[in-house]
């Protein structure tokens, strides 16, 4: 069978009519799954392993090369990119720290740049533009499709944008991260008749990659260990889910660079008590190719995201253990209303922006949709005020 067919055959199991993509994708794919087929052929490697791979390898993976990925195109709608009145607010809340303590902004994994742009244009209304509004990215395809982004801004605010490799030594300001802890790679675990097991990645003798039981890694064991008894005590005798070793680093990292300031986290997850619910006996691993989202990070090598929901009890525990403050918690809808979008929907003067934004609203604040789904969480260093985000709704005792 030729890689084009299949790919073909994938895409007709998942859903019979979803599109073929073009020539260039496939070749694309091909060479991405030739790749990751000699990195496991020898021995199964973990699932983080090979989850890294498939959407960063240099030149190859998802996000590193070049897939439309994000809007109606591509293969899944962020809330910066569903209209500009997400990044106003959240510019709000970023002016209200940067009048405290000054300093500059730092987003990580900006996308197509779009949150980047609005912000900045919201926070020159705001009269309080940072130094510096720097990006750390680790795809070289979206640090070039940000700076096409950004180079319709005026050059007052243009020249404040910096590409860095690397996180600074130290800084104070803004930290952001919308949607990029869930695209950091997790270990994906299972438990089966009262057994730990750490799930890697095989190739079958028919070319497909498959699922392998492996020995658990020490993090692994250590991150179960500490779980608390009633949640481990109600796992089912057959069950898989995964936890997110890797971001605890980045956490960690955050923590030693930021002195002052706030790390705003915005995701999909939830609590942990709701994460690990016995019935959630296949974990949050989601995968979408052109809106159409399933579980099977096997197929379409490079042409589907590959993602997981986060764990807010353990990201808060990784920040107070850096030696964060928790500043709050909440759905993605009150921190938003708290910030006051519904006010700045209807000061837009433009009747098809209006229109554009009523759309967006209902999928930003409905709770079926992002509203409820998606959450915020905020870690701080040595701030004074309480935050406007978390004014209506703050759920820092959800977290225990
Ligand atoms: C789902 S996209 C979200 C993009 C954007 N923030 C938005 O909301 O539209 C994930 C982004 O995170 C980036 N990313 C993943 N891990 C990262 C890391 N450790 N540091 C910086 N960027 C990262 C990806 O390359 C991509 O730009």
């Amino acid at each position: 069978m030729s890689y084009r067919e299949r790919i073909q055959q994938q895409l007709y199991r998942l859903q019979p009519r979803l599109p073929l993509p073009d020539d260039e994708a496939i070749a694309h794919s091909e060479a991405l799954y030739r790749y990751l087929s000699t990195l496991v052929a020898s021995a199964p490697v973990p699932f983080s392993a090979y989850m890294n791979e498939l959407l960063y390898a240099p030149g190859l993976g998802y996000y590193s090369a070049g897939a439309a990925k994000f809007g109606e195109a591509g293969d899944f709608v962020t809330a910066p990119e569903l209209s500009p009145l997400f990044s106003r607010c959240l510019a709000r809340q970023v002016a209200e720290v940067l009048q405290e303590c000054g300093g500059q902004v730092l987003e990580f994994g900006a996308g197509r740049g779009v949150m980047a742009r609005d912000m900045l244009l919201a926070l020159a209304e705001l009269n309080a533009l940072p130094e510096r509004y720097c990006i750390l990215e680790v795809s070289a395809d979206l640090q070039q499709r940000q700076r096409e982004t950004l180079a319709v801004l005026p050059a007052e605010l243009r020249q404040r944008v910096q590409w860095i490799e690397t996180m600074p030594a130290t800084m104070t300001g803004v930290i952001l991260a919308n949607e990029v802890l869930d695209a950091m790679p997790v270990t994906r675990w299972q438990w089966r008749d009262g057994q730990l097991f750490e799930l890697g990645v095989t190739l079958r003798d028919d070319g497909e990659f498959d699922w392998q039981e492996m020995p658990p890694s020490d993090p692994l064991r250590y991150w179960f260990e500490a779980l608390p008894d009633f949640i481990k005590q109600a796992l089912p005798a057959f069950y898989r889910s995964e936890c997110h070793l890797w971001q605890a680093g980045w956490v960690q990292a955050l923590a030693a660079m930021l002195e002052r300031g706030l790390a705003i986290l915005i995701d999909y997850g939830m609590p942990q008590h709701e994460y690990y619910l016995p019935e959630r006996d296949d974990g949050t691993l989601i995968c979408y190719y052109r809106h159409h989202s399933h579980d099977n990070p096997f197929v379409l090598p490079g042409l589907q995201d590959v993602t997981a929901h986060i764990d807010f009890t353990a990201l808060a525990e990784q920040g107070l253990d850096a030696g964060f403050d928790l500043e709050g918690f909440c759905h993605q809808a009150a921190f938003l209303q708290s910030l006051g979008i519904l006010q700045e929907a209807e000061a837009v003067g433009d009747r098809h922006q209006q229109l554009r934004d009523a759309q967006a609203l209902k999928r930003l604040l409905m709770p079926h949709e992002m509203g409820e789904s998606f959450k915020v969480l905020a870690l701080g260093k040595q701030l004074q005020q309480s935050l406007r985000g978390f004014a209506l709704s703050d759920q820092r005792d959800r977290l225990g």
